[in-house]
């Protein structure tokens, strides 16, 4: 019997701290007007120090969790896409995993960069699809202000913090994700770059004085390929799902430039209400930015159960990817499980692991050494 990976549970989280066009014409040669008007973006979210990537994506995944009333134990598959990491390594998704108690889960990062959480559903849902497995959890979570040239008007007018989630769980009911396109043109490549801290050009105190460990971004050449590929590829997944921009409800685009959204919705010859648009109050959140947009319509109704979405998305790479999927919620459960709850143990349990190491290192320490 085939099997559908159906969005079940979704969640969202942005730092407190609000950023203003108005307060970044203070800090480099700019001003509301043009941000506004070149962008559409009105003010965005900034992590404050003690936040990560991984403390945000642990607040949407739990809030996600909560929604598909999963207990954390059951997730078996973690993927967080994100372009501002954690570390180089160990994967985000680890540290997601330990910090809710996924105590079963495989987890694993992925970067396709704003691409990325489009990429991710299509994983999991393959996953789902071939009965390997039941219950992923897909995030988009970034903290692209620590990456932000804070003296370059090109970019840091841009980028804001937060994250997504959603819990894709496996059912014979059709519905769920319904196809996808992924592609990429690596010949790009430069267009959107952190050029330094890999290994081709490991961090030193050259690179650090050149700030290549910052977001570059050649803006021009971005906007014309988002132009480019961003009606192509929603067109290439409404047919691969044996549909037409009528059965679509919502196109949810990568929230990058109101203008990038405009040229897109002219192309598929759609109304700008048939695309979700939130960027104004959360800049470009990269991987995150279409689950918040999703969520925040989810939330207020907008997104009910059997509507039909495509979400599209470009960036670094370059990368795109579009994907059709018909909205489910909740699957009935019989029982309310408290996933905010497991992370309490999930806390106790990752120090009494991390204590039993630190004592069998002691103990195999002094053996060796005897
Ligand atoms: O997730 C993917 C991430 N990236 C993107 O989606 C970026 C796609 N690109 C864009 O959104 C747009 O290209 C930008 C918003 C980055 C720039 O808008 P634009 O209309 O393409 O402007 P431009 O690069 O052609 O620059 C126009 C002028 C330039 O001045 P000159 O050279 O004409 O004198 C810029 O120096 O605007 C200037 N400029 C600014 N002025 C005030 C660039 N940034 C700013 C700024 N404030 N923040």
């Amino acid at each position: 019997m085939a099997r559908y990976a159906h969005i079940t549970g979704w969640g969202m989280a942005v730092p407190e701290r609000v950023l203003t066009n108005h307060e970044l014409a203070q800090m480099v040669d700019t001003s509301d007007e043009w941000i506004r008007s070149r962008t559409g973006i009105g003010e965005r979210h900034i992590a404050a120090p003690n936040e990560s990537t991984a403390t945000l994506a642990v607040e949407a995944a739990i809030k996600a969790l909560t929604v598909a009333n999963l207990a954390p134990d059951q997730v078996e598959l973690i993927i967080v896409a994100s372009a501002t990491p954690e570390h180089i390594f160990p994967a985000t998704a680890c540290l997601v995993q330990d910090r809710i108690g996924a105590v079963k889960a495989g987890a694993f990062d992925l970067s396709a960069a704003c691409s990325g959480f489009v990429y991710g559903l299509n994983m999991a849902a393959q996953a789902i699809r071939t009965g390997s497995m039941n219950n992923a959890l897909v995030i988009g979570a970034e903290t692209l202000s620590k990456f932000t040239d804070w003296e370059d008007r090109n970019t840091c007018v841009l980028f804001g913090d937060g994250s997504g989630a959603f819990v894709l769980q496996g059912s014979d009911e059709p519905g769920g994700i319904l196809s996808a396109v992924l592609r990429s043109d690596g010949s790009g490549g430069d267009l959107l770059i952190v050029p330094a801290g890999g290994s081709h050009l490991p961090a030193s105190t050259e690179t650090v004085k050149n700030r290549q460990h910052l977001i570059q971004m050649n803006g021009r050449e971005v906007f014309r390929f988002a132009t480019r590929v961003m009606a192509q590829a929603t067109r290439e997944a409404v047919q691969a799902a044996q549909l037409t921009m009528d059965d679509i409800k919502f196109v949810v685009p990568h929230q990058a430039n109101k203008r990038i959204i405009e040229n897109a919705a002219n192309q598929l010859e759609i109304s700008l209400e048939r695309c979700l648009i939130n960027l104004e109050r959360y800049g470009n959140t990269s991987t995150a930015s279409i689950p918040i947009a999703i969520c925040e319509a989810a939330e207020d109704g907008r997104i009910q159960p059997g509507d039909r979405l495509v979400m599209v998305a470009f960036g670094a790479g370059l990368t795109w990817a579009s994907l059709v999927a018909q909205w489910s919620g909740p699957f009935p459960t019989k029982h309310k499980v408290y996933p905010a709850w497991y992370r309490v143990w999930a806390r106790v349990s990752s120090l009494m692991r991390r204590f039993r190491r630190h004592v069998e290192g002691l103990i195999w320490g002094t053996k060796e050494q005897g």
